[in-house]
């Protein structure tokens, strides 16, 4: 999950030096430090990537920007929309692949650098939504009324990412995350097409490069659905969000793939015995088994930093397996 951002001073200061958040995602020396701030100051066991999902729409000539509220598009409209995307201008996201090289150069060897990538369903709901979205029907509506349509947006999607983690691997990542923020709202047939099918095409064509590298899955919000994305997609790891119950994940999802998550971002928000009974419950269940602790949902700006501290002092502790 996102582990940089502006509940650090550090970054806040950092992040003042851009003039937009794309130009600073794309400037390797600012980008590679706040990949790097996190983990010198808590000592995580792994670094994720300072980008964004929203590199990829605009690397294929999407406009792009980050307001105050989030991110805004220009929505890509249904049906003829697809021919204002450019497959050609993809060396726009050379520069991640220098501030991975950085990365990698400036962590210990035992840190692992996670590259990532938007999965193809969320990133065409921002394609389509042009930004956030209440209902979801813009993009659901043209999934359902022209499926060979959307079909056509998700493949492109997915040609991108390939490309966009193979150099992300290259330049030494040692593994890679997909993030489906909004694998939630779908349908079961609609999962299957837009969360399942993508996501096992872009582990397969990464494994025949990069057969040792292992890929992370995050369908946020799959709910039962996640045991089919984990059975179907040829995934190693599977990140779970908050909601997902512990018994569930253990019994259904453990025994195939490592499992990462889960603490409420808001238990880390608040602290003290609140956060430490939330930890000891998650490394009770998943302990005995391939795991990743991780959140459940990234860092919010509001947490006090102090609190980080103190989870990562607390993770430093042995495990009480039951
Ligand atoms: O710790 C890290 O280095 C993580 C880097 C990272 C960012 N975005 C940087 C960022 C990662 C892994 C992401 C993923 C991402 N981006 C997702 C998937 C994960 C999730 O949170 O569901 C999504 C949906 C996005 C799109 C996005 N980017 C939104 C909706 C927003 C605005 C919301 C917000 O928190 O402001 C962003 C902006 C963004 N991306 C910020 C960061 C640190 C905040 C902007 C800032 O602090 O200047």
């Amino acid at each position: 999950m996102r582990q940089a951002g502006r509940y650090l001073p550090e970054y806040r200061a950092l992040r003042a030096q851009a003039s937009g958040f794309v130009e600073f995602c794309l400037n390797p020396v600012l980008a590679s430090e706040a990949t790097l701030q996190p983990v010198r100051r808590f000592g995580m066991d792994a670094a994720i990537l300072f980008a964004d999902i929203l590199l990829v729409p605009y690397a294929l000539g999407q406009k792009v920007e980050f307001g105050e509220d989030g991110p805004i598009l220009e929505p890509i409209m249904e049906g003829a929309g697809i021919a204002t995307l450019s497959r050609s201008g993809f060396s726009g996201l050379d520069p991640v692949y220098e501030t991975v090289r950085r990365c990698r150069a400036g962590l210990p060897v035992e840190t692992a650098l996670i590259g990532f990538a938007g999965a193809p369903w969320t990133v065409a709901t921002y394609m389509v939504e042009g930004g956030a979205s209440r209902d979801f029907r813009r993009v659901k509506a043209w999934a359902y009324r022209d499926p060979l349509g959307f079909a056509a947006l998700i493949e492109l999607i997915v040609d991108a990412t390939v490309a966009y983690l193979s150099g992300q691997i290259r330049a030494g990542a040692d593994a890679v995350q997909l993030f489906d923020s909004w694998a939630g709202i779908l349908s079961e047939a609609g999962f299957e097409r837009w969360v399942i099918e993508p996501t096992r095409c872009i582990a397969a064509r990464l494994k025949q490069q990069f057969p040792t590298v292992p890929v992370i899955g995050f369908p946020r919000g799959a709910g039962l659905f996640y045991e089919r994305y984990v059975a179907e997609t040829g995934i190693d790891a599977v990140g779970i969000d908050t909601v997902v119950s512990g018994a569930f994940a253990r019994e259904r999802l453990q025994g195939r793939v490592a499992v990462q998550g889960n603490l409420d971002p808001v238990a880390l928000l608040v602290g003290g015995a609140v956060m430490e009974q939330e930890v000891r419950a998650i490394r009770g269940v998943f302990g005995g088994g391939p795991f990743i602790f991780n959140l459940g949902h990234g860092v919010l700006p509001q947490t006090p930093p102090e609190n980080v501290t103190a989870l990562a002092r607390l993770l430093a502790e042995p495990v009480d397996i039951p």
